[in-house]
């Protein structure tokens, strides 16, 4: 399949980011979104994530399209950003197999909604699919490609064959499930974090540092099964599991169960503005993404080195 014109629907926090990546692999892409600033936002997506990317974005390659008909008539995938609402998915992808051309693959950025939630009304499903990346998706490479029951195996495929062309690391998912696998992780974590915080046991900042001075390192280079694996030394996971993990596991019934109700959220909200809050989301971001880029780049390092030697 070839993958030369994209529509990007929606041009918020993850389609700009998209729309950077696509473009920075040589695709020409179309946006839609009614946002009045199109174009200043998409012009200032692209010169700041061009050089994270090693290269530089041309404006031109970026169309602006005056309706989601437009963006889509030619497209080869399109990647859809717009709210996490299921009525929108619904209208809109009832749009999208309409007015796509019948060889695009119909891709949803959804962080949590299965696209069999939003598919049910379509009757030729089989080209849409989750391919849900982790915010931003131009610098962390997973993307979880999730079918719905309806989507074709040659779509789940096909949706492989982009993310990688696109420099991106797809896993396949079996099984829809709310949240899919990053989003559940990722839940369960803040979940256990937001008690300790309420318990006041750390602070959000602590807490912080306690994730991106331990498990944050860890995580990046092993998963928690290899982890664990390695954890219970040359005994391995069965090691683990039979030792440390008898006393793991008696811990899961006494996991945090957070309060937050209004006023609890509202203490939360407050008490990460108090840590985080004197400087700016463009100050922020930017230091994230420089220690992201520099992670990504000591790994390959690392990686190549590993290939070497064997
Ligand atoms: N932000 C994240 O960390 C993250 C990560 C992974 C996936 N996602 C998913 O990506 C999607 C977009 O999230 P986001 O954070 O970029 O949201 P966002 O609010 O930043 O952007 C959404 C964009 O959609 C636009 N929009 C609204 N109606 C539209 C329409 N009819 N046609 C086209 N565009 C329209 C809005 O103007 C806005 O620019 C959601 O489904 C979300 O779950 C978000």
């Amino acid at each position: 399949m070839k993958f030369e014109k994209a529509a990007v629907i929606g041009a918020g926090t993850i389609g700009l980011s998209w729309t950077a990546l696509f473009v920075g692999h040589g695709m020409e892409v179309w946006v839609s979104d009614p946002r009045p600033d199109l174009r200043e936002a998409v012009d200032a997506a692209l010169a700041e994530f061009g050089p994270h990317l090693g290269v530089t974005l041309d404006p031109a390659k970026v169309h602006l399209a005056k309706d989601v008909t437009e963006a889509v008539r030619d497209a080869d995938i399109v990647q859809e950003n717009g709210p996490e609402n299921v009525e929108f998915k619904k209208d809109l992808f009832a749009t999208l197999v309409k007015e796509a051309p019948s060889h695009a693959l119909l891709l949803s950025s959804s962080s949590a909604i299965p696209s069999t939630a939003f598919t049910g009304e379509i009757e030729d499903a089989s080209r849409i699919l989750i391919g849900h990346p982790f915010n931003p998706p131009h610098l962390i490479p997973l993307v979880e490609v999730v079918p719905g029951e309806r989507t074709s195996e040659e779509a789940t495929q096909a949706a492989v064959e982009f993310y990688r062309f696109v420099g991106r690391v797809p896993v396949v998912e079996r099984k829809e499930i709310p949240g899919f696998v990053g989003n559940r992780l990722q839940n369960a974590l803040s979940r256990e974090a937001i008690y300790l915080v309420e318990q006041g046991v750390v602070t959000p900042a602590e807490l912080d540092d306690v994730m991106t001075n331990s498990l944050g390192i860890r995580w990046s280079t092993v998963g928690p099964f290899l982890g664990s694996h390695l954890g219970g030394g040359p005994g391995g996971y069965r090691h683990m599991a039979e030792h440390i993990g008898v006393s793991m596991k008696k811990m899961w019934a006494g996991l945090g169960q957070p309060e937050q109700g209004p006023a609890e959220q509202e203490e939360l909200i407050k008490a990460v503005e108090k840590a985080y809050g004197s400087s700016t989301y463009s100050e922020l971001s930017e230091t994230r993404d420089r220690k992201q880029l520099a992670v990504l780049s000591a790994l390959d390092s690392a990686t190549s080195v590993n290939k070497e030697e064997n």
